[in-house]
C-alpha cells in the first residue's frame, strides 16, 4: 500500500515572515499522521551536505509568532546544476526519505520541480516569499506581513515629507512583481505607484510632479518596486534632478520588509499549506504546489507556478489612478 513513511522539509531563497508557522504545520501534521520527520537545515545547500535533523512536536515550540525561518535557508547555486541535484537526491535517499516539502519561491520550485523530474522524488511545495509573484495562490505567506511592515513605515515618511513639504520616492522589494508596491501605495494614498509591470516615462514623471504642485499639493510620495525600468529609486532621483531640476528624498526599505513577526494571515496561511502540503503526499499528489485561492485550498503542477504570470489586479491599478490624483 503506498504510504509516505518518512518525510523532510526545508525552506528555500529569500525568507520570509510564516515561514515558522507553516515548518510547525508540516511537522505536526505528519507527526499526527504516524510519519517520522526531518528538517534539513540550510536550504538546498544543506542537503547537498547532508544537514538533515529527526523533528519531534517539541522541535516546533514557541516558533509560530517568529520572523525568518529556524530551518536558516539560502540561495544554492550548486543546486542549480545536475550534480548538485544528484548529491541532493543521494542524501535523502541515504536518509530513506519519501517525501519532501519545499518551503519557497520560483526559484526553490525550479529545484523542486527538477529533484522529481531527474530523479523521480515525491515533492510538494508551499509558496513562501514575500513577493507574492506566484502563479497558483491568491497569497504568498509573508506578503501580508511585509506589506504591514512597509505600510508602517510609508505611513511615517508621510508624517515627515508633509512637515517639510518634500517629495519622497519609497522603494519597496520586488524585483519582477508589483504586487506589495501597488498593495502599500494605494494603502499609503501614494501619488504615484512605479510597478514593473507597467510603463512609465521619466518625462511623464517630471510633469506629474510639476501638475501637483499647482494642484496645490506641497508633499507627495511615489512608491518605487525595485525592478521598474527607470531604476532604482535612487537612479530616478538623480534624473529628476538632472532633468527637471526637481527635488526628491529617497528611503530604501529593504530587508526591514522581510523580517519581523508574522500577521494573523500569514500564520493561518502557513498553518493551512502546512496541513494541505502533508495531506496531499499522502493522496500520493506529487510535483504539485498547495496554495489558497478563494478560500480554498489548490493545487498547481510546479512548472505552471514559474511559466504562468500572476497578473496585478486590473482594478487595482484602476482604482489607484482614480484616488491619488
Ligand atoms: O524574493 C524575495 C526578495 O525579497 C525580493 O523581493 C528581493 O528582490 C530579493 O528577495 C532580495 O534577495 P536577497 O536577500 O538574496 O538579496
Amino acid at each position: 500500500m503506498y504510504t509516505i513513511k518518512r518525510l523532510a522539509l526545508l525552506t528555500s531563497g529569500g525568507d520570509a515572515p510564516g515561514m515558522n508557522a507553516a515548518i510547525r504545520a508540516v511537522v505536526r501534521t505528519a507527526i499526527d499522521q504516524g510519519i517520522n520527520v526531518f528538517g534539513i537545515y540550510g536550504g538546498y545547500e544543506g542537503l547537498i551536505e547532508g544537514e538533515v535533523m529527526p523533528m519531534s512536536r517539541r522541535s516546533v515550540s514557541n516558533i509560530i509568532q517568529k520572523g525568518g525561518t529556524f530551518l536558516k535557508t539560502s540561495r544554492s547555486e550548486a543546486f542549480l546544476h545536475k550534480a548538485g541535484r544528484k548529491r541532493g537526491a543521494d542524501v535523502l535517499k541515504e536518509w530513506d526519505i519519501d517525501g519532501l516539502v519545499v518551503i519557497g519561491g520560483d526559484g526553490s520550485f525550479h529545484g523542486a520541480h527538477a529533484l522529481y523530474e531527474e530523479h523521480k522524488f515525491n515533492v510538494i511545495g508551499i509558496p513562501g516569499t514575500i513577493d507574492n509573484d506566484i502563479f497558483g495562490t491568491d497569497l504568498t505567506i509573508g506578503y501580508d506581513t511585509a506589506v504591514h511592515t512597509a505600510l508602517d513605515s510609508i505611513d511615517k515618511i508621510r508624517d515627515t515629507a508633509a512637515s517639510h513639504d518634500r517629495i519622497f520616492l519609497v522603494e519597496v522589494m520586488g524585483r519582477r512583481a508589483g504586487f506589495i508596491a501597488l498593495e502599500v501605495g494605494i494603502c499609503g494614498g501614494a501619488e504615484e505607484i512605479l510597478v514593473p509591470e507597467s510603463e512609465t516615462s521619466l518625462e511623464h514623471l517630471g510633469e506629474m510632479i510639476k501638475t501637483w504642485s499647482k494642484a496645490g499639493k506641497t508633499s507627495s510620495l511615489l512608491v518605487v518596486a525595485e525592478g521598474h525600468k527607470l531604476g532604482s529609486a535612487n537612479e530616478i532621483a538623480f534624473k529628476l534632478k538632472k532633468n527637471f531640476n526637481v527635488d526628491c528624498h529617497v528611503c530604501v526599505l529593504g530587508h526591514t520588509q522581510r523580517g519581523g513577526s508574522p500577521t494573523a494571515t500569514d500564520r493561518l496561511l502557513a498553518s493551512r499549506l502546512g496541513y494541505h502540503a502533508v495531506q496531499a503526499l499522502l493522496e500520493r499528489k506529487t510535483d504539485i504546489m498547495v496554495g489558497w485561492s478563494n478560500n480554498h485550498v489548490t493545487y498547481t503542477p510546479l512548472l505552471e507556478t514559474w511559466e504562468k504570470k500572476k497578473p496585478l489586479d486590473s482594478e487595482l491599478l484602476k482604482i489607484y489612478r482614480i484616488l491619488s490624483s
